[in-house]
């Protein structure tokens, strides 16, 4: 079997041992005689995965008692909805910076449910930055403040994130989740779709303060109440038991692996490979974000033309690489090099660019 250099942009690369460690308890977990998919959701054997998962989750990224943990379901994109639904009262503003197409759609969401206003944005530059600190619109009657730390799209990442004193910050982290330390306490809310970093589609991480969850209107859809949730332990319905399970892999596949601060500086080194690549290549490759705001996880960049640009993604695909067209919004070349892709599958496209060009 030859696994494949995997660089897409989510549903993505996953860990070769937790694939190895899941397909060895297919069949019969932990002696039940039965796959993880089999087991009421109700059983032990089901709840010691469910809480384990959530244990891993608070001590990799250090998430007080003053959060809830859930996993829920909808995607990354029916939280651009339950944020705005529980978070944004009437009356009150909700502020959103706007780095690119999925803050774009989380604005969107967001004004259909109440008052909305834009405390920056990068547009101007094709999103090829990401704002200062110092030029956001915030102010202290902000419902909440929505940034999107990784631009999956544009390749672009906040290195630092605002202090947003009494506003919430809330962050979709879908793309950039668990690739280095954070400090909790900044934020409101945190969520993300865990099929880059965290495991496989289906299962969606959200950290919530808990004072937040006071927030919620009473007559508001039960499903999209985070009450509902963080009342019942994210067991109010079926939850998508076979993604918690293998989320819970990836999170001790993490732990075995150093932590998220041990992680960080694997993503450091992979991605300075290619950036690298892409910086000594005299402007055969061009990177589309700023350095100073280029994303670990998404290297986005473009060639001189479309035809050889073209030439490079059919020669890569021939070569074994997978995933490395950019988004069809902006097109170009995009090496997704979240957590599980291997340092040596960086060090294989590296060497795949530089020899591309030295062809060219
Ligand atoms: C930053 C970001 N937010 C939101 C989404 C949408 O996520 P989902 O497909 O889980 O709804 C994506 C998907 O790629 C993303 O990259």
């Amino acid at each position: 079997m030859k696994r494949a250099f995997n660089f897409n942009a989510g549903p993505a690369a996953l860990p070769l041992d937790v694939l190895k460690e899941a397909q060895a308890e297919l069949l019969d977990f932990n002696g039940t005689g039965m796959s993880v998919m089999e087991l009421s959701h109700r059983s032990k054997d089901y709840e010691a995965v469910h809480d384990q998962a959530q244990e891993k989750l608070r001590k990799l990224l250090g998430i007080s008692e003053n959060y809830d943990v859930l996993f829920v379901q909808g995607g990354a994109s029916q939280q651009f909805s339950m944020i705005p639904m529980n978070l944004l009262p009437a009356g009150q503003t909700a502020n959103y910076i706007i780095t690119g197409v999925w803050s774009e759609k989380a604005l969107e969401e967001a004004e259909k449910e109440g008052q909305t206003k834009v405390g920056a944005s990068s547009a101007d530059k094709k999103h090829s930055y990401i704002p200062a600190l110092t030029d956001l619109n915030i102010s202290q009657d902000d419902a909440y403040l929505h940034i999107t730390s990784n631009n999956t799209i544009y390749g672009t990442q906040w290195k630092q994130f605002p202090d947003t004193k009494n506003v919430p910050l809330i962050a979709d982290m879908s793309s950039d989740i668990l690739s280095k330390p954070l400090e909790i306490s900044k934020f409101g809310l945190i969520y993300g779709g865990a099929q880059k970093n965290l495991g496989p589609s289906g299962v969606t991480v959200v950290i919530i303060r808990k004072d937040l969850l006071e927030r919620s209107p009473k007559n508001m859809a039960t499903m999209l109440n985070y009450n509902t949730h963080a009342s019942k332990n994210s067991m109010f319905n079926t939850p998508p038991t076979f993604g918690i399970y293998l989320l819970g892999k990836v999170l001790g596949w993490v732990e075995t692996n150093g932590g998220v601060k041990a992680i960080e500086k694997l993503n450091e080194l992979k991605a300075g490979m290619i950036y690298d690549a892409i910086d000594h290549s005299d402007g055969f490759y061009n990177g589309h974000a700023e350095r100073s705001a280029r994303s670990l996880m998404n290297i986005t960049f473009t060639l001189a033309s479309k035809d050889l640009e073209k030439k490079f993604l059919a020669e890569a695909k021939e070569a074994g690489f997978v995933g490395l067209n950019g988004h069809r919004d902006v097109g170009g070349c995009r090496a997704s090099t979240y957590n599980a892709v291997p340092v040596e599958a960086c060090e294989a496209l590296r060497q795949f660019m530089l020899n591309f060009k030295a062809q060219n």
